[in-house]
């Protein structure tokens, strides 16, 4: 197995062509980096993935069985058959809400493991008794931490209830909105873990100070997040490519609707967790390949995984940024299909940067390192 641990920093790569928005057809703009969407159209389909923009069938799958949840949040709301989360609070979240997307967030959770050597955690967690799995998606994570821990009750929370019913019993689901304050005591979780909320808060200093909150002395955040910058060691990214518009798409995306896509590529989970008071704070940043490129095998696996969590459900990821920097759903399709082209050509050797951080929240009366203890008055 190859150490895949990188502190280097490699620029995303980003379009070369770099006019103001009233460039020409196909040329992308000096501050975002993304290609208008009618470059695409321009190109016209090609042949690899003919997907029609169907309603999922499975979304009734989801709604039959979760049918004591009240009716309001199950009005989602829809784009281009597609369905998303209804109004909870303040939230706003880009990823479709339906089966087929919610299959892909059971890959990308395989991925995450694989990539984490098989663990669900890093941070030094010792007989955890209470735990808070936040924007839990599927609860995937939270159910195989409640298997391994069966000593520990598990809680996650999300805006949509897409979480399965059949669950192992120290684990349950709550709808809660965690962009507003958080319905739990203070000092309540021995381990609050959040993973993949990129693009869905706005304020991160905000979001890890309801942490602190809610962590009891001694216990641990862990923040999982990914870039969705792509990059290439040996210039086999076209800054034109569809895979190279990704990051764009998402970054543009995200700074329109206020919520960052530059999480890990800003360094903000550390930041946020030591202005919020956490100590001892670990980054692990970690190179994930796209694709079956890499000459070893376990990083092989990584990369088909994270290529096929992707090509699963292109759409569910791109068409809530797509709508929102109003590209037409031919303009939509025909990236697509550029996508997967690209992906299943197997010539980009890509990867993205991800960064697990975690930190521990200090004892009542514990020293701060670098300060020495005020001697004892008699
Ligand atoms: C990309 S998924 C990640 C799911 C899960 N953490 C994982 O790693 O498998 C993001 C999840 O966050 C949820 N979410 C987005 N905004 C939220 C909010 N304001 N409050 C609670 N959950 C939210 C979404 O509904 C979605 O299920």
């Amino acid at each position: 197995m190859t150490d895949n641990h990188d502190t280097e920093t490699t620029k995303p790569v980003l379009p070369a062509t770099t006019t103001t928005s009233g460039g020409g057809e196909g040329s992308a703009t000096a501050t975002t980096g993304l290609l208008p969407p009618e470059h695409w159209t321009q190109l016209g389909r090609v042949a690899i993935y003919d997907e029609e923009n169907e309603e999922d069938p499975g979304a009734q799958d989801n709604l039959s069985s979760t049918a004591s949840i009240s009716s309001s949040i199950l009005k989602y709301r829809t784009i281009q058959g597609r369905t998303y989360h209804s109004e909870v609070g303040n939230a706003s979240y880009w990823g479709t809400n339906d089966a087929r997307h919610n299959n892909s967030l059971d890959i990308l959770h395989h991925l995450f493991t694989l990539v984490l050597d098989g663990k669900l955690f890093l941070a030094p967690v010792k007989n955890p008794k209470k735990v808070l799995d936040v924007g839990t998606g599927t609860g995937i994570w939270a159910i195989d931490f409640a298997d391994q821990y069966p000593d520990a009750t598990v809680i996650g929370t999300d805006i949509s209830p897409i979480q399965p019913s059949w669950v192992p019993s120290n684990v349950r689901f709550d709808i809660e909105d965690c962009t507003r304050d958080w319905s739990f005591a203070d000092n309540d979780f021995d381990f609050v873990h959040i993973r993949y909320l990129s693009g869905c808060i706005p304020d991160w200093f905000e979001f890890f100070r309801q942490a602190y909150r809610v962590i009891s002395p001694g216990g641990y955040l862990e923040s999982y997040e990914g870039s969705p910058n792509v990059r290439s060691d040996d210039d086999t990214l076209p800054p034109d490519s569809a895979i190279a518009q990704w990051g764009p798409l998402f970054v543009n995306g995200g700074k329109l609707i206020g919520r960052s896509f530059s999480v890990v590529d800003e360094g903000l989970q550390a930041k946020a967790m030591a202005a919020a008071g956490f100590v001892d704070i670990q980054t692990r940043r970690i190179k994930v390949p796209s694709g079956p490129w890499p000459a070893d095998p376990h990083q092989k696996e990584i990369g088909l995984f994270s290529q096929h969590a992707v090509e699963s459900d292109v759409e569910g990821f791109i068409l809530f940024f797509t709508n929102v920097q109003q590209w037409s759903r031919e303009q939509v399709q025909v990236y697509i299909t550029h996508l997967l082209r690209e992906l299943h050509s197997k010539k980009h050797h890509v990867y993205h940067y991800e960064s697990v951080v975690w930190g521990r929240k200090p004892q009542v009366d514990e020293v701060p390192a670098g300060i020495s203890a005020a001697p004892e008055v008699a």
